[in-house]
């Protein structure tokens, strides 16, 4: 099997190239790479990469993630998140080639407290998250054979994340103020990129699996909540915090304003990719703890 990667340095995309290389040879690039266009601004270099390559299946870990700058620069993020995801899969349909994208809960606009199933209705509040909710959309108008997983929260021990910061001002200072009132599932990159690979077997034998999936570790918590792990983790790994455990305040979204608007409920239900795919998956303690461990405990 022949695979092609976008996005290869992304947390994600990291993952990926580890848990995909088992499955076949892996063509993985990234928007600086040399001998193959993977840069999502370029549709045209991007559609010539998938005819040379003419891969058996399309990964794309490629986006542009960062939610509030897409708020100052839509149509950069409209042509990476949609745009570009149309491309390749109008490519994928022409070669009959599977795609496999990511996208995200900021589809919807975080109203509630159940946890959203993939027929809910849509209602994207930011930029990042219509232009996410076109590139799904293109991609269902392309009538390829593709698997949409839509995640919340990922973080990878890789790069920088959300426990690296807090532990960082855990240290720094004597008091820590953290929202408590959206609500999700942290979700680590090795488990999409594991269960994606997981995905790519099973869609070779089964393909009536192909379509939209909600993939998120199991439970739920505030970014409160996971201060809150994180920072009970590190004093019982014996790092030393400035900040006591009474002092990381609960506080509301609109104590930090930001540009773009957050959805408040990220719960998804992952009933119908646990069902399709027989997998179960681990709460989201589970792989924050492992997590951790990598980073602290050297
Ligand atoms: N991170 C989250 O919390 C989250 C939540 C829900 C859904 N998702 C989705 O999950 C997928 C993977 O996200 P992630 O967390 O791995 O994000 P990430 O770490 O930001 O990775 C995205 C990658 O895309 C690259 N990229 C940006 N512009 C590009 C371009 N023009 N051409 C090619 N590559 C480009 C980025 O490079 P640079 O870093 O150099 O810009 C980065 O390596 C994305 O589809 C994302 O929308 C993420």
């Amino acid at each position: 099997m022949k695979i092609l990667l976008f996005g290869k340095g992304g947390q994600v995309g990291w993952e990926l190239q580890r848990s995909l290389a088992p499955l076949g040879e892996v063509v993985a690039l990234d928007f600086d790479s040399k001998e193959h266009c993977g840069d999502l601004t370029d549709l045209e270099g991007i559609a010539q990469t998938i005819r040379d390559i003419a891969p058996d299946v399309i990964v794309n870990a490629a986006a542009h993630t960062a939610v509030d700058k897409a708020e100052s620069e839509p149509e950069l993020a409209r042509t990476i998140n949609a745009l570009a995801p149309g491309v390749i899969a109008q490519e994928a349909q022409r070669s009959n080639a599977w795609l496999i994208h990511y996208s995200t809960d900021y589809v919807f606009d975080g109203s509630g407290e159940e946890p959203w199933l993939e027929t809910d209705p849509i209602g994207p509040l930011s930029v990042y998250g219509s232009t996410k909710l076109e590139g799904e959309q293109f991609i269902g108008q392309s009538g390829c054979k593709y698997i949409i997983f839509r995640t919340s929260w990922v973080y990878a021990a890789r790069g920088g994340n959300f426990a690296k910061t807090m532990l960082r001002l855990a240290q720094e200072r004597d008091k820590l103020n953290v929202i408590d009132d959206q609500i999700g599932a942290p979700t680590g990159a090795d488990l999409l990129a594991d269960v994606t690979a997981h995905a790519i077997r099973t869609a070779q034998q089964t393909p009536e699996v192909a379509g939209l999936y909600h993939l998120v570790a199991g439970g739920e918590t505030s970014w409160h909540g996971y201060a809150s792990f994180v920072l009970d983790y590190a004093r019982k790994a014996g790092i030393e915090l400035k900040v006591p455990p009474e002092a990381t305040q609960a506080v509301l979204t609109s104590a930090f304003p930001t540009a773009a608007r957050r959805p408040h409920n990220s719960r998804m239900s992952t009933k119908k990719l646990q069902q399709v795919f027989d997998l179960t998956l681990p709460d989201w303690r589970f792989g924050v703890a492992r997590m951790l461990a990598e980073i602290l405990d050297k």
